[in-house]
């Protein structure tokens, strides 16, 4: 190995070490915004080292520089505006699109690495064949699964459940149709037909495997075609021979698969069941009939605001309807007008509270509420028995009690302790369901009280009640 060599070697491990510690600091709110910086400047230098690579050994021609730098650039203006552009209510959307792209990208890069390669197929090494149909196939189902999923959260696709006559049926013939020509092109025969047969299984499955899912469940695939897209980059890697995309597309597929086993959990499903598919419904079905397991307590802005003011610790619990009521400023100033009044608040934040991966902490940070105020599950729920006044804002199944019994759709299903603070009141718009669609035990105990109001409004009113009651 030549000085340059050890150089280049060099410098793409600093890269990987920036890609780890980015996302280590990705684990805090506080510093995620440093580590995404990080993760995308080891990215950068990787990029122009490996071009500074190809140019030095003399591999890359000027029409090849003109189409790189065309794609750099054309790819950075088209990233930066949509970035710039995006409502944080369209996030989960554009995260699905960036799935299509890579995994579009990997599984370009295999067959262009094919087409390299033409009248040599039969005679790849088996690591290259392997994670060229291994890079198809996987970068196939996460560009179309991915598409779908983004139009379902554009509302471009319905969101609910869409069953295909035969689907299931169709969705086992296209994984036997690429399993066979997979086995065959890695055993020497088929050469570039073959790839283009799994290539289109693999997209039609993408199709057929996320149309029957429901808008609700989509987080959580989207994690799961993040942690695809990894695994795609990671054996487009393999290759190219290129360790960077290897380490980067290893981090996001172990990451990505991560995240979904969590999000799984702790919705209570199983990942085969979600991706099964058929359960989760639209968002727009998300309030089922009125109903409650007993009495309920209704109380007024005013008694409301009063009990607020009186509070020593107050903790507020955001959930799904606070971020369709769009209310994150609205909470954030009345948490805000009782740290000045000198009560404690913080906020219980529930790992899927919302319908896609850390939503509170995004919809929050947004509208500024301090870092240190935003509690997780484990942090939180001790801190309930010494609570004064929990205020629930939209959020529903993930306070429900019965799910530590067995039984019904939330059993098991970690939950947010507010049942066990001094006093509870919940802000939404009735005694609907929420995505498991039962009723709260919740609402019926005698330490709770409704406010039946829109979030926005609600927390509006109750902001205004707490200055008219401090004048
Ligand atoms: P949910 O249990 O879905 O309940 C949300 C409640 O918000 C509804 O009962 C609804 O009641 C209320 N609401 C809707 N619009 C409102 C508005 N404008 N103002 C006030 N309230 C409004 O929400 P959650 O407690 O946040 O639980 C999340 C659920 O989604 C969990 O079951 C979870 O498993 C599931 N889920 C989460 C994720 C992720 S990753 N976050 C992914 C998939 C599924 P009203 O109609 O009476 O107002």
């Amino acid at each position: 190995m030549n000085t340059f060599d050890t150089v280049v070697h060099l410098v793409y491990l600093a890269c990987a070490v920036c890609f780890v510690i980015g996302l280590h600091l990705m684990n805090a709110p506080a510093t995620a915004r440093r580590g995404n910086l990080l993760s995308a400047a080891g990215m950068a230098v990787a990029v122009a080292t490996t071009v500074a690579v190809l140019a030095w050994n003399g591999d890359i021609t000027a029409l090849a520089i003109a189409a790189l730098t065309l794609g750099v650039v054309g790819g950075t203006v088209a990233g930066l505006i949509t970035a710039r552009r995006v409502k944080m209510t369209d996030m989960p959307q554009l995260v699905s699109l960036f799935n299509a792209v890579g995994g579009g990208a990997a599984a370009l890069i295999a067959f262009g690495d094919a087409v390299a390669h033409t009248g040599h197929l039969a005679g790849l090494p088996l690591q290259t064949s392997l994670t060229t149909v291994l890079d198809l196939i996987i970068g196939g189902i996460t560009f179309s699964g991915s598409l779908i999923a983004s139009g379902k959260l554009a509302g471009k696709v319905p969101g609910r459940p869409i069953l295909i006559a035969g689907g299931r049926g169709i969705s086992a013939l296209l994984v036997l149709t690429a399993a066979v020509l997979s086995v065959l092109f890695v055993a020497g025969y088929g050469g570039m037909p073959a790839l283009i047969g799994i290539t289109v299984a693999a997209l039609g499955f993408g199709v057929l495997m996320t149309l029957p899912i429901g808008g609700a469940d989509m987080p959580v695939v989207i994690s799961l075609l993040n942690a695809f897209t990894g695994t795609a980059v990671a054996m487009a890697g393999f290759v190219l021979d290129s360790s960077p995309l290897i380490i980067a597309g290893a981090l996001v597929g172990a990451a990505g698969g991560i995240l979904t086993k969590l999000m799984a959990d702790a919705m209570n499903r199983s990942i085969g069941a979600i991706i099964a598919g058929g359960f989760g419904t639209g968002d727009e079905q998300i309030s089922g009939p009125a109903g409650a397991t007993g009495t309920v307590r209704e109380i007024t802005v005013d008694d409301a605001a009063i009990q607020l003011a009186y509070a020593a610790k107050v903790v507020i619990v955001p959930g799904y309807g606070l971020a369709a009521a769009q209310a994150q400023h609205e909470v954030v100033a009345l948490a805000q007008a009782l740290t000045e009044r000198g009560v404690e608040v913080s906020y219980g934040i529930h790992p899927v509270a919302g319908r896609m991966p850390g939503h509170m902490n995004v919809l929050l940070a947004e509208a500024n509420a301090p870092y240190t105020e935003l509690k997780d599950l484990e942090e939180i729920n001790p801190e309930f028995p010494r609570t004064d006044v929990v205020l629930v804002v939209g959020a529903n199944d993930v306070t429900n009690p019965a799910a530590r019994r067995p039984g019904n759709p939330v059993s098991g299903m970690p939950i947010l302790d507010v049942d066990k603070a001094k006093s509870v009141i919940v802000i939404k718009r009735s005694l609907g369901h929420g995505y498991a669609g039962i009723d709260n035990e919740l609402y019926s105990d005698p330490h709770t009280a409704m406010l039946f109001s829109d979030a926005k409004a609600g927390l509006a009113a109750l902001l205004a009640g707490l200055h008219a009651y401090a004048a």
